[in-house]
């Protein structure tokens, strides 16, 4: 930092023998600015930097106090010496403070005292400058350093990211291995009983059970291959989007818990097929409308939509609940992340947004107009096929 002070003085006196006389005796230490009256000197500091005002208290127009009080306002980092005589002192008080001036010097007055009180008023611009300069620097080193710390931040998160992957893609494989054994059972047990007469209630129990744990043991295999490879491998099958809306909401009306609530689909007609991973497509759409169907009253009412918008394919859930919270809106799509306490895993929407993101698409959360959520897909219609061109494959 090279000098904070530029040696110029400023001196205001309306009586020009005052400031040649002081000039005379400033001149060889200091380089020497005058001015007549109290608004030529604000003039004149809007032009050239002063450490220091030397200014007279009676001036016609403007007292030497009104002086500084506006050089504090404009120049907050120029000082200012006030000569006064002795009658005015009393009048001066409340005057001082609210001018901040840095001293008082008595007329006549001694230039020993004059020399004196410059040099200090000196000294104390020279220190408050540097202050403020180290200020402002510490103000920039801080906002870098914040900058470094949040990208710090995000580099651990997306760690704590990976190392979460690896275990979450452990568990899986244990939890999926031991179900799949007590598939293996169930499945010999619904052969057996396909042969007996069973009540058609039980019977039907038995099949959403079976297609819950189904359900499981894919999105387990899902989050296994997602944390060895790091990334989801969709099929590319051809398939209908009103093919995927419809097993979609059949899969979530199996669920007994939500049997008043009622689940519909909107369907665009004449949507064109679209190349997708059929299977997990609705598994996205399941588990957003489980969701919505969890987040809604007991009689409150789903619509699942799908329509064209901007030539891409647009998917749509909406509730009427409560909608998003604020709180948990912004972390929604990463993993673990829930609102329903031991109730939920938080990987629903973690796990969707794996596979809309293996497909190109986008999937975001919002607000349904009128109250309630939304929660909307759009996928690329890149390489669909035209409409009913393809049939046995959407099947
Ligand atoms: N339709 C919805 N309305 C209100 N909140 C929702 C909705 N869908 C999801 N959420 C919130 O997002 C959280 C995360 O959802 P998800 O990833 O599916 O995990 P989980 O359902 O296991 O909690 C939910 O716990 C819930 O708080
Ligand atoms: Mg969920």
């Amino acid at each position: 930092m090279g000098n904070p002070l530029t040696g110029a003085v400023l001196l205001v006196d309306d009586e020009p023998n005052n400031v040649h006389v002081l000039r005379d005796l400033l001149e060889e230490q200091w380089e020497v600015h005058a001015a007549y009256s109290g608004p030529e000197a604000l003039g004149l500091l809007e032009e050239i930097r002063v450490d220091v005002v030397v200014a007279d208290q009676r001036m016609p127009g403007m007292t030497g106090v009104e002086l500084l009080e506006a050089v504090r306002q404009r120049h907050p980092d120029v000082a200012g010496i006030v000569l006064t005589g002795y009658a005015d002192m009393q009048a001066l008080e409340s005057a001082i403070n609210r001018a901040h001036a840095f001293r008082f010097l008595r007329k006549p007055w001694e230039a020993a005292d004059i020399l004196q009180a410059l040099e200090q008023a000196c000294a104390f611009v020279g220190q408050r400058r540097t202050i403020d300069r180290l200020v402002t620097l510490l103000a920039r080193r801080s906002d870098e350093l914040a900058a470094s710390l949040s990208e710090l931040q995000a580099q651990q998160q997306a760690m704590l990211h990976l190392e979460r992957l690896g275990s979450i893609g452990r568990l899986s494989s244990g939890v999926a291995h031991d179900l799949r054994n007590v598939m293996v059972g169930l499945r010999a047990a619904e052969w057996e009983l396909a042969q007996k007469e069973l009540a058609p209630g039980l019977r039907q129990i038995l099949e959403i059970g079976l297609n819950h744990i189904d359900n499981l043991l894919r999105t387990l295999q899902m989050l296994r291959e997602y944390s060895r490879q790091g990334a989801l491998e969709v099929r590319s099958d051809l398939c209908d989007p009103a093919a995927v809306v419809r097993d979609a909401v059949t899969l979530s009306r199996m669920d007994l818990t939500f049997r008043r609530r009622r689940v519909s689909a909107e369907v665009e007609p004449g949507l064109p097929v679209l190349r997708a991973d059929r299977q997990k497509l609705v598994q996205v759409l399941l588990n957003l409308v489980r969701n919505a169907l969890q987040a809604s009253a007991d009689d409150g009412e789903v619509v699942v939509r799908a329509r064209l918008a901007g030539g891409q394919l647009e998917l749509a859930v909406e509730d009427r609940g409560p909608g998003v919270s604020a709180e948990l809106k912004a972390r929604l799509f990463q993993p673990f992340v829930s609102g329903k306490g031991d109730e939920g895993l938080g990987m629903g929407l973690y796990m969707s947004r794996l596979i809309v993101d293996a497909h190109g698409g986008r999937i975001a959360a919002g607000d349904r107009p009128g109250g309630g959520a939304r929660f909307e897909i759009l996928l690329p219609l890149g390489s669909e096929v035209a409409a009913g061109a393809v049939h046995g494959g959407a099947g």
